[in-house]
């Protein structure tokens, strides 16, 4: 595809992703935090019970955006397990130099990064960590707020540990993730925005999405969402 910079958008992150995101953001967020709260008590005990209601507030947010998000936007979820399970020598690549960040960070230096799709292999990772250990640290979650008193207490210890080393680790995670979201501000502005980004950002940014993933919309040649994702 021809990609001038003629002031046509692509449509990025549609309605129901960019609402599952901010669902993401008062749910995840706020149990990450006040989950290392719990953790290392950094506070009086009002601090901590203070968190553990927080937690348990962001947990309940978090559980219904899921349930919600899978029930409306199905096809949606069925996109993203495609794109980060879509591995290829250009991620090895990718990797190898840390999709150029460090080398663009640290000494300025813009080198050449082999082309992405929609996500890059660093966004596949999180994406997989998601996928497979946010229903545990959910499940797990929920056991531990519901079965204290009755399950036996080797099984509430291996939920616990469980549940700890998942949540600390998907925390950091998303610490990371947080700081290249704002880094990439064009990115930034399309997820908080309309969801839309400018052609042309895209095909610097996601090159082989950009040629191979979009399409224009029927008879609405230079509007704004000229683009949008092939069904
Ligand atoms: C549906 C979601 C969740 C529920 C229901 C939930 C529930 C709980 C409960 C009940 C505890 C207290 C455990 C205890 O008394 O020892 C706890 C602790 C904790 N949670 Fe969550 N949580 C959820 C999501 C998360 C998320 C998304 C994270 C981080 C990304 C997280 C990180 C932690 C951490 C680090 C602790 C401290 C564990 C410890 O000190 O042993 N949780 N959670
Ligand atoms: C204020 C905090 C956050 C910021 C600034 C942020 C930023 C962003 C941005 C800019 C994107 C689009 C990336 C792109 O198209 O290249 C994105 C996507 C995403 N974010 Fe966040 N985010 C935040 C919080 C969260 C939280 C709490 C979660 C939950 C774990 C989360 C999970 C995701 C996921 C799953 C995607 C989709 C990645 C994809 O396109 O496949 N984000 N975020």
């Amino acid at each position: 595809m021809d990609h001038h910079d003629d002031g046509q958008r692509v449509l990025k992150h549609p309605l129901c992703s960019r609402l599952f995101h901010w669902g993401l953001i008062l749910g995840f967020l706020p149990a990450a935090l006040t989950g290392f709260v719990i953790w290392y008590k950094p506070g009086s005990e009002d601090f901590v019970n203070l968190a553990m209601k927080i937690h348990i507030a962001g947990a309940a947010v978090l559980t219904v955006s899921c349930v919600l998000y899978a029930l409306l936007c199905l096809d949606r979820i069925a996109g993203f397990i495609r794109r980060n399970f879509s591995w290829d020598d250009r991620d090895v690549g990718w990797l190898l130099v840390g999709g150029g960040y460090p080398q663009k960070m640290l000494l300025g230096k813009k080198i050449l990064v082999p082309p992405m799709g929609k996500v890059n292999s660093g966004q596949k990772i999180f994406g997989l960590c998601l996928l497979f250990l946010g229903p545990v640290l959910i499940v797990t979650g929920w056991i531990l707020y519901a079965f204290i008193p009755l399950a036996p207490k080797e099984l509430i210890r291996i939920t616990n540990t469980v549940h700890l080393v998942l949540g600390l680790y998907m925390g950091l995670f998303l610490f990371v993730h947080m700081f290249l979201g704002v880094y990439n501000w064009g990115e930034f502005k399309a997820m908080f925005g309309d969801g839309t980004q400018p052609l042309a950002e895209a095909a610097d940014h996601n090159p082989l999405w950009v040629d191979k993933d979009i399409e224009p919309v029927a008879g609405r040649g230079t509007e704004k969402n000229s683009y949008v994702q092939r069904a």
